[in-house]
């Protein structure tokens, strides 16, 4: 078997990029208290018996009975610790670690079990790849960016993507360059046609894309999609920045269907799991082009504040020295507690279980509002029905009498006096202030957020407000 080397993109590097990469081994963390035989009078590392905490426990929260099913059968409540030391046995590190400072890699028995679960589900096909611990996928964005970008460089972005995503690249100066896209997502003859007829002053060089579940879209691309988009990058030569937070909420081919269809086996068997999802961009990538960003923020608690970069080594390096200077490391306690969980309280198989009970609890919700949707609104909109994630994606079909200037700040309005909530599309467009953007009456809707009993309350006041600027059923 040949072994597939990552190819060097250095001379891409950002400035910034560029002396993290050439200084990172300049660390005193090497010489840190973790070698027995050295005195330490160097470091600022304070004493862990000075730590405050000596115990840290929680209390699993007991999903699994809440949801309806009569398969159930979890009662006990299960309590998770952390003791001051390692427990023998134990892969968790003790609070005398934990609570510490460390590298920006993140805990070891974290970023091990980031990297078993990296390699089991995307298998990336070269081989030195590598994995860093970050606060979720925001934070992993920012870091990711700048290793390569510099002030006035291009990044290539979805025409709708993730709001952060769109204030991070502002803030950074960063020139976004829109790609049209359609039920899939981004459209590779789009990119190809972009990145071929590109004369801006600086190359293209990267590009941002949420591939599964799209925020605010909701589309996911397919396995053909995500090949095509590859090569097109490939011939292009650009980064690829995957932020895929709803990588484990998909929901396969399960069709809309009523409530009590979707809780019997049969229907519940189509959903994924953790076995038969979309693979990741990473599978694909034998250039080592890929920076895959992870989150738990959907899984388990956005404010866990938790998840996982994978890239190739070089680029792990750089970003690994741009956190020893500026996060140090991600929260010792979101990790351990995290750590303790995943690896020898859950396992692969409560995991798993925990998998499919989200996916259960979000197909159920969708289906409820887009039967609603398909019932109560008929033409007044288009859309289609997402198979990831938490977002609708629709478009509402005013009459060419309510096609004007402002109509969907006149809409939104509407919408909140009559107590219910959509995000318009513009704002997550790059060109939001131009008015051809602004009035294209797109709006984005979550089925994961409402109490589920209101969800169709919300759409019958959409109704309401449609009817009222002269939309037909
Ligand atoms: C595409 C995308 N990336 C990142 C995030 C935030 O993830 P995290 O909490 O891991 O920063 C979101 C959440 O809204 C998102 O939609």
């Amino acid at each position: 078997m040949t072994i597939i080397k990552a190819k060097d993109f250095t001379e891409k590097l950002s400035k910034a990029g560029h002396v993290r990469y050439t200084k990172q081994n300049a660390s005193l963390g090497k010489y840190g208290p973790k070698n027995p035989k050295i005195i330490s009078l160097g470091l600022g590392d304070p004493r862990p018996d000075t730590f405050i905490f000596s115990e840290v426990s929680a209390t699993v929260a007991n999903l699994y009975n809440k949801d309806g099913s009569s398969d159930s059968t979890d009662s006990a409540q299960t309590t998770i610790s952390l003791s001051e030391k390692k427990s023998p046995g134990s892969l968790v590190e003790g609070l005398d670690v934990l609570l510490q400072y460390g590298d920006g890699y993140g805990v070891r028995s974290l970023l091990g079990y980031a990297k078993n679960l990296v390699k089991n589900s995307h298998c990336p096909q070269y081989e030195d790849w590598d994995v860093i611990i970050s606060c979720g996928s925001t934070d992993g964005l920012d870091k990711a960016t700048d290793v390569f970008l510099n002030d006035g460089d291009n990044i290539i972005v979805d025409e709708y993507t993730y709001i952060n995503a769109i204030k991070t690249f502002e803030a950074k100066s960063y020139n976004q360059v829109s790609v049209g896209m359609d039920t899939e997502g981004m459209i590779p003859e789009e990119l190809d046609r972009v990145c071929s007829n590109w004369q801006g002053p600086n190359p293209l060089k990267a590009i941002y894309l949420i591939p599964t579940g799209q925020n605010p879209t909701g589309t996911t691309m397919s396995l053909q999609r995500r090949k095509d988009i590859y090569s097109v990058c490939q011939k292009h030569d650009l980064i690829i920045i995957e932020d895929d937070p709803y990588y484990y909420i998909q929901f396969g081919d399960a069709p809309v269907a009523d409530g009590e269809t979707t809780l019997s086996p049969e229907y519940l068997s189509k959903l994924p799991g953790t076995k038969n999802l979309l693979p990741s961009m990473l599978l694909f990538d034998v250039d080592g082009r890929v920076i895959r960003l992870d989150s738990m923020s959907k899984l388990m608690a956005p404010n866990l504040r938790t998840g996982w970069i994978t890239a190739q080594k070089r680029v792990i390096d750089v970003i690994r020295a741009h956190t020893d200077t500026t996060l140090i490391r991600a929260n010792g306690l979101s990790m351990g507690l995290l750590s303790r969980l995943l690896l020898e309280e859950w396992k692969e198989e409560g995991f798993e279980k925990h998998v499919a009970f989200v996916q259960k609890q979000y197909v159920y919700r969708r289906n409820l509002l887009v039967k609603s949707m398909k019932e109560r609104l008929g033409n007044m909109i288009e859309f289609s029905v997402p198979e990831t994630g938490m977002f609708v994606w629709l478009k509402v079909n005013l009459p060419d009498e309510a096609k004007r200037e402002g109509v969907v700040d006149e809409l939104f309005e509407k919408m909140t006096e009559k107590n219910m909530l959509m995000i318009p599309g513009f704002l997550f467009s790059a060109d939001q202030k131009n008015p051809n953007v602004k009035d294209i009456p797109y709006f984005r809707a979550t089925f994961v957020y409402a109490p589920l009993e209101e969800l169709d309350m919300a759409i019958e006041r959409l109704e309401t407000v449609l009817l009222e600027f002269g939309c037909k059923k």
